[in-house]
Formats: structure tokens, C-alpha cells, sequence
């Protein structure tokens, strides 16, 4: 196929990718963004980044030359770290050496909501720079067109491999699953009705940059003191929360789903350079949490992100009441609600 007739049919593309919350975290890297431990998350639904993607003339003998406006504005800052990500792939993205790229990009959550951006946005430009790639050869978009968006998605954040899929996603070598890859994300199949309507209230309890990035935060697990625990004990609760969403137990569900919350945060208190992400904010809204699912025996846990933020997990057979309990009971904790739910996957907009 010609190259240029198929770019010029095909200069302007677009895609929606939500992002994820992490249930079992990934905290540590090594080499090119390869996982010191598998992890499993929640594809988000409404929380999601557009991108659009057009190839225009080039007008620089640069390897890449792109231009990057999220929001209208163009962002010099994301626009090196994407430039970087585009240089160092550049063999996914031959079409790179005769055109420049231009990429609009936008939010559906607030500014500043203290949501992880990263994850969304690199699935979003894996998506459409991959899709002008395939475009470029001719191929069609198929099953393994989202592997190998994963599989770059990763290479520009770590967990925006896992946004390429719906529902609950693996990223990471774990013996129980067949395909499972340190390289790209799977999809999770067999997965219980009970968790097959999942809710997530994210709570902004801090709506300003994180102090400490989550690229720091990864370095600080080399010679950590409980690294090699923490991996171990992370691909373990892998094994058994695949088991736990197949067979619908909520209760070993909210034990995983916290205590990998609160060791995330334990990781970072107890790293050579310590540090403390979480709020008073954080600590009442859980402390709350815990009094109310005691009362209610409500299915409803709590999980954290590297940030101050809570999210509320339940099914949306309780949307009622947690949400009642929300609005009644924690608005003195936090600035803003985000109220989200599981998702489909990402979404091919033109
Ligand atoms: O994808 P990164 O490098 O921003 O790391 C994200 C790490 C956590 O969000 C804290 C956990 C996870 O698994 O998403």
C-alpha cells in the first residue's frame, strides 16, 4: 500500500481512554518499565482522557516533531516527555521521520482533581499514534492492536498499560494466568457478578500537585528495606485476588483492597527518604468508612492512589446508601467528589 495516499486518507485520529484505579499496586521498576511485582486494577469509566492526533507537513530536521496542547494550551512540559517516549519508539511510529504531529488533548475530570493523568493520557496517544502506524501498513485494528498499545501505553507510564482493557486488568507475570506478560496488560475474564458493577467515589481531599513524584517514588523501592517482602507479598495477593474475583468473596476482597492501600503508603514512609502523602482528610474518611461498613455490613472499602485522594469502592447495588453516607457524612473531608464506575475499555472517536 502506498504510504502517502493511505496517511493522507488517514491524518487525524482520535481516542477516549479512561483511566484506572490500582487494587493491587504497582510500586517499583526496573530496566524499561518492566514491574518489580504484578499488579490488577479497575478500569475506570467516566475519568477518561481525548486524544486527537493529525499528521501535518515537517518544518524541522528533528527526529520528532510534535507540538502538544492539552486543553488548548500548549504544554511544553508533557510535550518533551511525550517527544521523549516518541524518540525512543520510534521503530512503532515510521511515519514520525516524513510528518509532524500535532496532539489536542483533554480531561473529563477536573483540573487539578488530583487524578493520575499519566495512565489515560499515554493510552490515549498509544491508541492513536498506533492506529496511524497500522493505518500506514495497511492493517486492520484487532485484539492484538490493543496488546501492542499496551505494551507502548506502558513504556510512557507504567500503569497505563492497564487502561487499554475493561474491568478488572493484570499487568505482570503471575503463574495462574496464562498470557500474563511484564511487557503488556491482559484483561481478567472470569470475574464474579459481584464485582461485575463496580463503583468508585473518588474523594479529593487535595487538589494540588503531589509533592513527590510517582518516578521518584518507584527509584525509592531500590534498597528499600522491605522491598523484597513487598514484591513477594504483591505477586502472592495477585494469585489470590484472581481467585477472590472469581469466586465473590467481598470480604477477602476489602482485606486485599486496603491493606494494599495502607502498604503503598507504608512503602513511602518507610523508604530512605520518607515521606507522607496522606491527609488528615485521608485518615477521617477512612476511620469513618470503617465505622460505617461495621454498622451497615455494606460490601464498601477504600483504596488510595501515591496521593492524598480516597476512593470508595462498592457494588452499585449500594450506590444508595454509600452515596447517602458520602454526602451526609465525609463533605467536611474533602474538596470535590468524582463519582465513577467501572468502564469499557477505551473508545475509537474517529
Ligand atoms: O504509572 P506510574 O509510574 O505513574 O505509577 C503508578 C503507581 C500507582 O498509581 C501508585 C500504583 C498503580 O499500580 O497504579
Amino acid at each position: 500500500m502506498n504510504i502517502e495516499k493511505t496517511l493522507e486518507k488517514k491524518v487525524k485520529v482520535a481516542w477516549s481512554c479512561p483511566s484506572n484505579i490500582a487494587i493491587i499496586k504497582y510500586w517499583g521498576k526496573h530496566a524499561k518499565q518492566i514491574p518489580c511485582n504484578a499488579s490488577i486494577s479497575l478500569t475506570l469509566s467516566n475519568s477518561s482522557t481525548r486524544v486527537e492526533a493529525d499528521l501535518v507537513e515537517k518544518t524541522t530536521t528533528d527526529s520528532v516533531q510534535l507540538a502538544y496542547y492539552f486543553e488548548e494550551k500548549r504544554n511544553l512540559d508533557f510535550e518533551r516527555r511525550v517527544t521523549q517516549f516518541l524518540e525512543d519508539n520510534i521503530l512503532y511510529f515510521p511515519y514520525l521521520t516524513d510528518y509532524g504531529l500535532v496532539i489536542h488533548s483533554i480531561n473529563t475530570f477536573p483540573h487539578s482533581a488530583g487524578i493520575a493523568s499519566s495512565a489515560s493520557a499515554f493510552g490515549a496517544i498509544a491508541l492513536a499514534l498506533l492506529e496511524l502506524s497500522y493505518s500506514h501498513r495497511g492493517q486492520i485494528i484487532d485484539g492484538e492492536f490493543y496488546e501492542l498499545a499496551s505494551y507502548l501505553a506502558r513504556l510512557g507510564s507504567g500503569s497505563a498499560s492497564r487502561s487499554l482493557f475493561p474491568g478488572f486488568v493484570l499487568w505482570g507475570e503471575n503463574e495462574n494466568k496464562r498470557n500474563s506478560s511484564n511487557l503488556h496488560a491482559v484483561p481478567i475474564a472470569s470475574i464474579h457478578p459481584n464485582f461485575q458493577a463496580m463503583k468508585d467515589a473518588i474523594l479529593i481531599v487535595e487538589d494540588q500537585p503531589k509533592k513527590v513524584s510517582s518516578s521518584v517514588g518507584h527509584a525509592l523501592m531500590n534498597n528499600h528495606p522491605f522491598a523484597k517482602q513487598r514484591f513477594q507479598q504483591a505477586d502472592a495477593r495477585v494469585s489470590v485476588l484472581m481467585d477472590v474475583l472469581k469466586n465473590g468473596d467481598w470480604d477477602k476482597f476489602i482485606a486485599i483492597c486496603e491493606s494494599e492501600a495502607l502498604t503503598l503508603h507504608a512503602m513511602m514512609m518507610t523508604s530512605k527518604e520518607y515521606y507522607l502523602l496522606m491527609k488528615p482528610g485521608t485518615l477521617q474518611i477512612i476511620e469513618k468508612l470503617f465505622a460505617f461498613r461495621e454498622q451497615s455490613k455494606i460490601p464498601v472499602c477504600f483504596t488510595l492512589d501515591a496521593g492524598p485522594n480516597v476512593h470508595v469502592l462498592y457494588p452499585a447495588s449500594y450506590q444508595v446508601e454509600v452515596e447517602r453516607f458520602i454526602k451526609e457524612n465525609l463533605t467536611d473531608s474533602y474538596k470535590k467528589a468524582i463519582f465513577d464506575m467501572q468502564g469499557n475499555g477505551p473508545q475509537k472517536l474517529l
